[in-house]
């Protein structure tokens, strides 16, 4: 049986949730701050996950069996809970996909059949590769033209630029609302609005900031809005693409399979209305189920509270790492969140990583699928922490000693 939600009502002390977190890493409970990566999953979408396998499942929308009906009732719940999360208007606007890049490759197959060569797409140098290689496609399919909105010194985005960039020609612009590599916070209802101005639709990337910040995409005013169940406390294997209604119902489909269609003949076949168009086969139906249940579990404690420990743990990590010589922060854009990016002198950052791992931490290195970022910031990698949720202040202490650590081993 499932636990229900606990009592745990303020940030800082949901540790307990997570069973993995306290498996112990080379002799000490493992501080896991690749959450950016990938985040823990807590006992309560375990045991949801496991109660869908346990009890009753069966596939969706295909039976009139009782596992059937029960595991489509669980599905389509997990629809309107992703639909409320995101203030969606309608849950009819919710594509279950595998994952932000799915989403994102839906949106450059389907939109893209109607760009010409000439058409205009505006992304960023924040950008993950996910919201670049789909667009570059498009480019070598279609000879649509990229354009690119730098960074500003203090590594927050150009907005100046991005107004320059926009014209007549731009038919889309697809942006982060925050930097999977820098933890940077992107003003995407002021991009929208500007955007939908010269009349483009916009994307908004949204795998880190559904995590840390309050996502409101009728607030934001975008067209669509992709992110990942992983990062989420959720399960891999599902994401979810948000169109605005009337947007989606516009596109053709985008894989054809069973499902998505109204009716088939060998000579002419007719396809659902969305979401279910963009829906082919068999979809992730326990990872679904899943994600409706990592969302029951953030909606069952304090928002506002985990955002500010988070910001507490950020903060009081970069002071830590900006008091020792030799390292170099590259986060430091005014507006971010739960993302630290950094190098120590002379230390190649997987170095860092295999010696913080002998010391039970986890952090990510590399160019976090970032290349253009990274050459924009004059490197080749950054050692990235990122926090959670989950993270406590001595999993900030314990970074901060792998620090010295690599130091004393390396210099
Ligand atoms: N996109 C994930 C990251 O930022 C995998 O690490």
């Amino acid at each position: 049986m499932a636990r229900a939600l606990n009592a745990v009502k303020s940030s800082g002390d949901l540790k307990q949730d997570f069973p993995a977190l306290h498996r112990p890493v080379n002799g000490r409970a493992v501080a896991y701050l690749d959450s950016a990566a990938s985040a823990q999953k807590s006992q309560y979408v375990i045991d949801a996950m496991s109660r869908v396998m346990t009890e009753h499942y069966a596939n969706v929308h295909r039976g009139v069996y009782t596992f059937s009906s029960e595991t489509t009732i669980a599905f389509e719940n997990a629809r309107q809970k992703v639909a409320r999360f995101l203030n969606a208007k309608t849950d009819k606007e919710i594509v279950f996909t595998r994952n932000t890049t799915e989403a994102i490759n839906l949106v450059a197959a389907c939109l893209g059949q109607s760009l010409k060569a000439g058409d205009e797409i505006i992304l960023t140098e924040l950008e993950h590769h996910a919201n670049i290689v789909p667009w570059y496609f498009l480019k070598e399919q279609k000879g649509v033209v990229l354009k690119i909105v730098p960074l500003k010194l203090d590594r927050s985005l150009d907005m100046a630029a991005f107004e320059r960039l926009l014209g007549p020609k731009t038919k889309l612009v697809a942006v982060t609302q925050m930097s999977n590599a820098l933890g940077t916070v992107v003003p995407v209802a002021e991009i929208a609005a500007k955007a939908h101005a010269v009349g483009a639709k916009v994307l908004v990337d949204g795998s880190q900031a559904v995590v840390h910040l309050d996502v409101d995409v009728q607030g934001i005013g975008c067209d669509f809005y992709a992110f990942t169940g992983h990062k989420l406390y959720g399960p891999s294997g599902v994401g979810v693409l948000y169109g605005r209604y009337d947007v989606l119902n516009a596109l053709p489909p985008y894989q054809g399979g069973g499902e998505m269609i109204e009716q088939v003949t060998f000579d002419k076949i007719t396809f659902k209305e969305p979401p279910y168009r963009f829906e082919a086969g068999t979809p992730a139906i326990v990872e679904v189920i899943g994600l409706g249940a990592a969302i029951d579990y953030l909606n069952g404690i304090d928002k506002a509270a985990v955002r500010a420990h988070e910001q507490k743990l950020l903060q009081e990590a970069e002071k830590r790492l900006a008091a020792i010589a030799g390292v170099t922060v590259y986060s430091t854009a005014p507006e971010r969140a739960a993302i630290l990016s950094f190098m120590i002198d002379k230390v190649h950052p997987h170095d860092v990583a295999t010696v913080f791992d002998q010391l039970g931490i986890a952090v990510r290195a590399g160019h976090h699928c970032a290349q253009p970022l990274m050459k924009a910031l004059g490197v080749a990698a950054t050692v990235r922490a990122s926090f959670a949720l989950y993270n406590t202040m001595d999993d900030v202490e314990r970074l901060a000693e792998g620090v010295h650590k690599v130091k004393k081993l390396f210099q």
